[in-house]
């Protein structure tokens, strides 16, 4: 049998994290005076903080800046940003994640998380997580953002696990259009109607059982 590797997205799948990404881009767009929706929103989950700030910009605010303002504007929100999470504490990790990683530890499957934020490793410390991850890949090692699957590519080999084998947890329409590209199960984590592209789908790690894990590791 192949060996399986799991892989887990960071926000929105292991934390509740996108509320505070919604948040600070939100503030951004106010202050530039003009509205961001949660519905918007779904779009910058799993994109880079770059390309989001491009979209917010370029596609919803439609208005001119010059380089130095896209600067400036990129730190302003993850100023925001980690002033929202600084309190952040291991009540944030979301129901039943401790349950599925405790039992993934226990049978000694490989785990790796594949995020593309630059502050997933601060954030998997600051809530105790960061020693169930073998393998971090995240927004500070891949080039090209999800929906590419590079980061997930980089995190199987990083597992030495075969891409085939592996399982991705995500919560956004770009990563699982991510994983899919990699040829991984992908496992949409929330909406099953805006992540129907996802082989199976939960609304979150509670619907999950134990039974199931067993059957991706099986597979
Ligand atoms: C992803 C989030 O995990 O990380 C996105 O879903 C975010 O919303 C991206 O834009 C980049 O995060 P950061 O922390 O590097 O700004
Ligand atoms: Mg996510």
């Amino acid at each position: 049998m192949n060996k399986t590797g799991f892989i887990f997205d960071l926000d929105g799948v292991i934390v509740d994290t996108a509320k505070y990404h919604y948040l600070a881009w939100k503030k951004l767009a106010n202050d530039l005076g003009f509205e961001f929706t949660k519905e918007q929103n779904e779009l910058f989950k799993g994109v880079s903080r770059k390309r989001c700030l491009e979209i917010l910009l370029n596609d919803i605010g439609k208005i001119n800046y010059t380089q130095e303002q896209f600067d400036s504007w990129m730190i302003e929100k993850n100023e925001d940003y980690l002033e929202f999470i600084s309190n952040m504490n291991s009540s944030e990790i979301l129901p039943d994640v401790p349950k599925v990683l405790n039992y993934l530890k226990e049978k000694e499957i490989p785990i790796a998380l594949g995020s593309a934020s630059k502050n997933a490793k601060p954030i998997l410390e600051k809530v105790g997580l960061l020693n169930y991850f073998q393998v971090v890949v995240d927004g500070t090692h891949v080039a090209k953002a999800k929906p590419d699957p590079e980061v997930f590519l980089i995190a199987a080999k990083q597992l030495k696990v075969n891409p085939e084998n592996c399982v991705v947890f995500e919560d956004a329409v770009a990563g699982v259009e991510a994983a899919n590209a990699a040829r991984m199960t992908s496992i949409g984590i929330g909406d099953q109607n805006i992540l129907s592209h996802a082989k199976y789908n939960f609304t979150d790690f509670t619907k999950i059982s134990i039974q199931f894990i067993n059957k991706l590791i099986s597979n």
